[in-house]
């Protein structure tokens, strides 16, 4: 399962290009899609779902056009938690998801079972005879997730799939997802670096239709390298001076005064120390150097 990108734009009517020629193949595994809002990432789901069509360029799917000819070949392979999802609010859990399955074509029996082992993975065992209205934001999200992967889709499409979970929850789903990704590709937008950290050793960073970067994980902590410093002062005015002049990527008080921790493209004129760099880091330094490159 491979998914190729060329040259794909997506240019709305209202004259915004949300999509901007790009190229990009996403492999096997669970590849993370990052970017501020507004970036794109949603539009670019849209349309590898098929839910939108492109205004340029193509996309293939094992080799296979994504054309009006071939889309529910395509539709029959992938699985799509949307960013928005409101399912039937007078449906229960259970019978919402026995209507998705239906509605995908899966034979009852194999639905059934499938929505148990789902519900169970997601921890809904219990909340599975609840309406959809009755569910809170976390739980719904959960269900989302469930009819996504009902017909356990070769090409999974998750766009915020971590969003207003507790931490126990994104941990699980976070697993679930790296579980369901063997033999499979899973594309996995989020604002949570963390949520990346934990699944993927391959991502995409999008700012305003482009791909600031595709690649490994490692490559990108990589390019970063060397960039990152860290100074720790109780004197206000150079803690000022570095937010005036660099990109804080994070800053707290410490015994004495105040720990910051900064990115700058050569080495700064003030008194700080080469620092580890970390996802976060990795994110800011691409977005904020690159990005003036391009
Ligand atoms: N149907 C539409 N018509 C016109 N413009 C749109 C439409 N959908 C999205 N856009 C615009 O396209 C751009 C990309 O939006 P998109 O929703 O893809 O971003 P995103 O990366 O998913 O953002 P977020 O992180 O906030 O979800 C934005 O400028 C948005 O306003
Ligand atoms: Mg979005």
């Amino acid at each position: 399962m491979s998914i190729r990108m060329e040259d794909l734009t997506v240019k709305f009517k209202n004259g915004v290009t949300a999509v901007d020629h790009v190229c990009l193949e996403i492999p096997k595994g669970v590849y993370g899609l990052l970017g501020e809002n507004g970036a794109g990432k949603t539009t670019l789901m849209r349309v590898l779902t098929t839910v939108l069509a492109q205004t340029g360029g193509t996309v293939t799917l094992d080799g296979m056009q994504y054309s009006e000819q071939n889309y529910e070949k395509i539709q029959k392979k992938i699985g799509y938690l949307p960013q928005e999802i409101d399912l039937y609010p007078g449906l229960t859990v259970q019978e919402c998801l026995e209507y998705m399955g239906d509605l995908a074509g899966i034979p009852k029996e194999l639905c059934r079972k499938r929505i148990r082992y789902y519900l169970e993975k997601t921890s809904l065992t219990d909340h599975r005879r609840k309406k959809m209205r009755q569910l809170s934001g976390g739980m719904k999200r959960r269900v989302g997730l469930i009819q996504a992967l009902l017909n356990e889709p070769e090409f999974l499409i998750v766009d915020e799939p971590t969003t207003g979970l507790d931490p126990e929850e994104r941990i699980r789903i976070r697993n679930l997802l790296v579980d369901f990704s063997d033999n499979r590709t899973v594309l996995f937008s989020t604002h949570v670096v963390e949520d990346l950290v934990a699944t993927c050793s391959r991502l995409a960073i999008m700012k305003k239709g482009r791909f600031l970067y595709s690649g490994s994980m490692q490559e990108l902590l990589d390019e970063a390298k060397g960039h990152v410093w860290i100074c720790r002062t109780s004197d206000e005015g150079t803690a000022r001076e570095i937010e005036k002049n660099y990109h804080v990527s994070s800053k707290q008080f410490v015994d004495g005064g105040m720990q910051v921790k900064f990115l700058s493209e050569d080495k700064p004129e003030i008194r700080c120390a080469p620092c580890e760099t970390t996802l976060e880091d990795a994110y800011i330094y691409v977005t904020n150097f690159r990005a003036g490159r391009l």
